[in-house]
């Protein structure tokens, strides 16, 4: 699927460095040429002879190397790839793309490129989360450069948290998307996700306990595969996943709406908690709190998305995925829970507080589709995303040649 295709890759400067070696080696496998470029101080953690006797191709290395502008100037160099990848982007490197500086080889091809840029950074977690890394980001992800990772985990300064480079594969996984060659390329999948605020009155609501984080990754898998995800969410506090066509909503029967007119799509995954009540005749005034006691709240029942989708009578999704968040006889209710709404398969987690997935960074899930229950290792919600990224696009897969 990449067959044929060649990335400009620029190696940064930093222990993870490592990596990019069966980067190289990776895409070699799936016939894609690798033109390398090391940084300097990249040049401190591998050797250009082992890069480019991996990528079977020169390395180049130095801007003002007379012998490289006679054979291929840098501008012309900036422009033989169909991607520029750069893994691992240090801190430096990345403020350096932001603010357009081009004082060494690599700033300048990233200055002087017309392709795409795919960035994977690796730094220690403090280094990630500064202002300034983080500003920079921002500014490049408004110029349209695409991100893979970092991962979060130990790292090799001893400490924890995002930083970590992400593995060759995901990096692989995150070209592919970009090429739109991965295996969900065509495919358009709906993403529910955060929970719905019910208006009592315009300043309080009624609402289900939901960081949106599993949703926002689940959309970045997808896309990370190639697919084109259409995110509905409520009011989550985790950011939107970049890249995909985002519609912000409040009440479920707005989600309803959206969802609705999201389809037809591939499959759906409905992440969302959405709250299962309305206040029937909402205030549109703040109530005040008076003698006579408190207010009387009459609740009307909330549209069903993923029970509505997964009966939908023309536009049904290939495949309908719901969740379930339970505190106890997670399999049972789950598997009762899959054949009342409809769906195919439920991806059912234990949300007990002791649990702390609720709001944290792991979960612990169990598939249950029509063939039984997979319980899954509790593993980082991007892992469980990922995991779920690749089922899904498996059973489109087989479901497209039967
Ligand atoms: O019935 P329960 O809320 O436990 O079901 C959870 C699953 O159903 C989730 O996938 C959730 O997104 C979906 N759901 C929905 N619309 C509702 C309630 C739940 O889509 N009104």
């Amino acid at each position: 699927m990449m067959q044929g295709k060649r990335v400009l890759l620029i190696i940064g400067g930093g222990i993870a460095a490592f990596k990019s070696l069966d980067l190289i080696r990776r895409l070699k496998e799936r016939g894609v040429a690798v033109t390398p470029v090391l940084t300097r101080a990249a040049e401190e953690f591998v050797t250009p002879l082992s890069v480019s006797a991996l990528a079977g191709e020169k390395c180049y290395r130095d801007l003002f190397d007379l012998t490289d502008e006679a054979e291929m100037g840098h501008i012309q160099l900036s422009r033989v790839a169909d991607l520029v990848v750069v893994a691992p982007a240090t801190a430096d490197l990345m403020a350096k793309m932001a603010q357009g500086l081009a004082g060494d080889l690599a700033s300048t091809l990233l200055l002087a490129t017309d392709t795409p840029v795919l960035v994977a950074p690796a730094m220690n977690v403090r280094m990630w989360e500064h202002a300034a890394t983080q500003r920079n980001i921002q500014t490049l992800q408004g110029d349209g450069v695409l991100f893979v990772g970092p991962n979060e985990g130990d790292m090799a300064c001893g400490e924890h948290g995002p930083g970590r480079l992400s593995e060759p594969l995901e990096i692989v996984a995150a070209i592919e998307a970009a090429f739109g060659t991965g295996p969900l390329a065509s495919k358009r999948v709906l993403v529910t996700s955060g929970p719905t605020h019910e208006p009592i009155d315009p300043v309080r609501y009624i609402a289900n306990r939901s960081s949106g984080s599993q949703g926002t990754a689940i959309a970045q898998a997808l896309m990370r595969q190639g697919a084109e995800v259409v995110f509905v969410t409520g009011p989550a506090d985790a950011a939107r996943p970049q890249g995909a066509q985002i519609v912000e909503v409040q009440t479920a029967r707005e989600m309803l709406e959206a969802a609705q007119a999201a389809l037809p799509v591939d499959a759906a995954i409905c992440a969302a908690a959405v709250a299962d009540w309305h206040v029937i005749g909402a205030s549109d005034q703040k109530l005040k709190k008076s003698k006579d006691g408190t207010p009387a709240l009459e609740f009307g029942e909330n549209p069903d998305i993923l029970k509505t989708i997964a009966n939908h009578q023309t536009a049904r999704p290939t495949l309908v995925v719901g969740f379930a968040a339970e505190t106890n006889d997670v399999i049972d209710n789950a598997t009762a829970k899959r054949l009342r709404k409809g769906c195919d398969w439920i991806v059912a987690n234990d949300v007990r507080p002791e649990t702390g997935i609720m709001g944290g960074d792991e979960n612990a899930v169990t598939l249950i589709s029509a063939e039984g229950a997979d319980t899954w290792p509790r593993m980082s919600k991007t892992d469980v995303a990922r995991r779920l990224a690749t089922a899904v696009s498996d059973a489109l897969t087989k479901a497209s040649q039967t």
